[in-house]
């Protein structure tokens, strides 16, 4: 037989596309003397480009070590967090600084804002660290351009502190977006807003993505989540443990079983 016949071209692939956050077999493990908390155990997730996708599940079950990894701010332990096809773990510390600045944006629960600055100044303060630093004019005009796309038009010059709760979350996004981010990550955004404030914060976040941004959001809110997002991924001591629709999701027993657990199971047995 001719060994030109074995011969095979390799598989052109064509359906492959990256999706705009990837996770692969993802541990994260942390080690204290010989203690060791498994915060993610082999975690699997893709969220498309432009999709917006929550992350639910009971506290301590791995939601912001997820979301600290896909910032780039900590390293997997083991498997890789793929971003628009660019696998973190491959990044130099240059590269990795890089994206971290405007690749990818991360709304911390705790929030973040320099109290003493204004509301332009805050988002001016995100310009400054992140990739396209204009002139001096230009970033002023884009950060007003921003306020404005978050709700906060005409209060550039209001000092941080003196917005509401509310007001405050809305000048937290527009700085996040200061840097031009693709993916967006926001960590419990809605915790502490009341029902009405939560559905202008439901608006803006709606807006963001219709913008083409991917997000990646944890939150706890369900009826929010319900009217906000096609998908939910749902974790549980580090594991994926249910995905789809909000509906699917919340009918899943695995999810009742995370979330109410034993009581479910005792309730039954009575
Ligand atoms: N820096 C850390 N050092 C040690 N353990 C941590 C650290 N960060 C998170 N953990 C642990 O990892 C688990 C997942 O935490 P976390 O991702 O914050 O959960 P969630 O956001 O879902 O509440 C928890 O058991 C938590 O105590
Ligand atoms: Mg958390």
């Amino acid at each position: 037989m001719e060994l030109r016949s074995l011969y095979r071209e390799p598989e052109r692939r064509t359906d492959v596309t990256f999706g705009a956050l990837e996770f692969h077999d993802v541990f994260r493990i942390f080690r204290s003397g010989p203690a060791e908390t498994v915060a993610l155990r082999g975690l699997d997730l893709r969220i498309e480009p432009g999709e917006l996708v929550a992350l639910f599940g009971p506290s301590g079950s791995g939601k912001s070590t997820a979301l600290h990894l896909a910032a780039g701010l900590e390293e997997a332990s083991a498997g890789d967090v793929v971003v628009f096809g660019r696998s973190l773990a491959w990044l130099g510390e240059a590269e990795l600084a890089a994206y971290r600045a405007g690749d990818v944006a991360l709304v911390f629960q705790s929030g973040n804002l320099w109290p003493s600055l204004s509301a332009r100044e805050n988002v001016l303060v995100g310009r400054l660290y992140g990739r396209d630093r204009h002139a001096a004019g230009d970033a002023t005009a884009e950060a007003d351009r921003l306020l404005s796309l978050v709700g906060l038009q005409g209060r550039g010059n209001v000092p941080a502190t003196q917005l509401t709760l509310i007001d405050r979350k809305r000048l937290e996004l527009a700085r996040a977006l200061a840097t031009a981010p693709k993916l967006l990550l926001l960590d419990e955004f809605m915790a502490g807003l009341n029902p009405v404030e939560t559905a202008e914060a439901m608006a803006v976040i709606r807006l963001l993505q219709t913008q083409g941004l991917s997000v990646l959001m944890v939150e706890h809110i369900v009826w929010a989540l319900m009217d906000l997002c096609g998908r939910l991924i749902v974790l549980s001591a580090g594991e994926k443990i249910a995905e789809g629709t909000p509906a699917a999701v919340a009918a899943d027993p695995a999810v009742l079983d995370a979330y109410l657990g034993g009581d479910v199971k005792a309730a039954r047995r009575a």
